[in-house]
């Protein structure tokens, strides 16, 4: 029997520290013998990369970032996303839609509601798919990770271990207070879906977050 396809989502701010801690969950389930797409976002094709060099660059309207994210969003879904959990591997996903909830919603004030409608748009599963009981309730079911590792950590702390790491893009530039937003963002999507999340303390060391983030899987039973 084939095994179950696992989606996993990793968020935070800037500077929380996500990038190593994917490498070793990377490593950690390839030694289980899984598997692996390692993917991200806004990216992960060829095409959803192109227009994340422009999202993260070019200055736009707020409807007009929002309807591009969830364009490669949708792109990302339907060429890699989906056909890799259809075949039972581990996606590891370096930001998805909480991010946007958080970047876009929150942290620069785009209308949420529109958001949620772009979500449902692009991340609708066919009914096909869904079972009877699901297909009953009002709201559509919806492809989202099995799993959401947030890194949380203090924008202050976080302004701090990115100050002088490289030339930072359109969002990495933002104040804190921005990323005080974005981090009540996380705190908000966590808080309408407690059981998809799993928060860790990123103001730890990197041992000690690192521990913390295996001790999610081992706990599921995924590593
Ligand atoms: P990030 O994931 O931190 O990649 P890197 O490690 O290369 O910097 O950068 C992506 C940036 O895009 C980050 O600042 C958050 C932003 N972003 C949004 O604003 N909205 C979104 O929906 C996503 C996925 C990312």
């Amino acid at each position: 029997m084939s095994e179950q396809g696992l989606f996993i989502s990793f968020e935070g701010i800037d500077g929380a520290g996500k990038s190593t801690h994917i490498a070793a969950l990377a490593e950690a389930f390839r030694a289980a013998g899984r598997t692996l797409t390692l993917t991200r976002e806004p990216g992960g094709t060829p095409l959803a990369e192109k227009l994340r060099v422009m999202v993260l660059n070019d200055a736009m309207d707020p409807l007009t970032e929002a309807l591009i994210i969830f364009a490669a969003r949708r792109d990302h879904l339907q060429s890699v996303i989906t056909p890799a959990l259809q075949r039972g591997e581990v996606v590891l996903c370096d930001r998805f839609t909480d991010a946007t909830f958080a970047y876009q919603g929150a942290g620069r004030g785009f209308d949420t509601h529109v958001l949620h409608t772009l979500e449902q748009w692009v991340q609708a599963v066919p009914n096909s798919n869904a079972s009877a009981a699901q297909t009953a309730k009002a709201e559509p079911l919806l492809q989202q990770p099995d799993l959401t590792v947030w890194f949380d950590l203090a924008p202050e702390e976080a302004a701090q271990r990115l100050a002088g790491a490289r030339l930072p893009d359109k969002f990495e530039s933002q104040p804190v207070a921005f990323f005080k937003r974005v981090a009540d963002g996380y705190a908000s999507r966590m808080q309408a879906d407690p059981q998809r999340f799993a928060r860790i303390n990123a103001a730890q060391a990197r041992e000690a977050v690192w521990l913390d983030v295996r001790q999610v899987f081992v706990s599921k039973g995924w590593l």
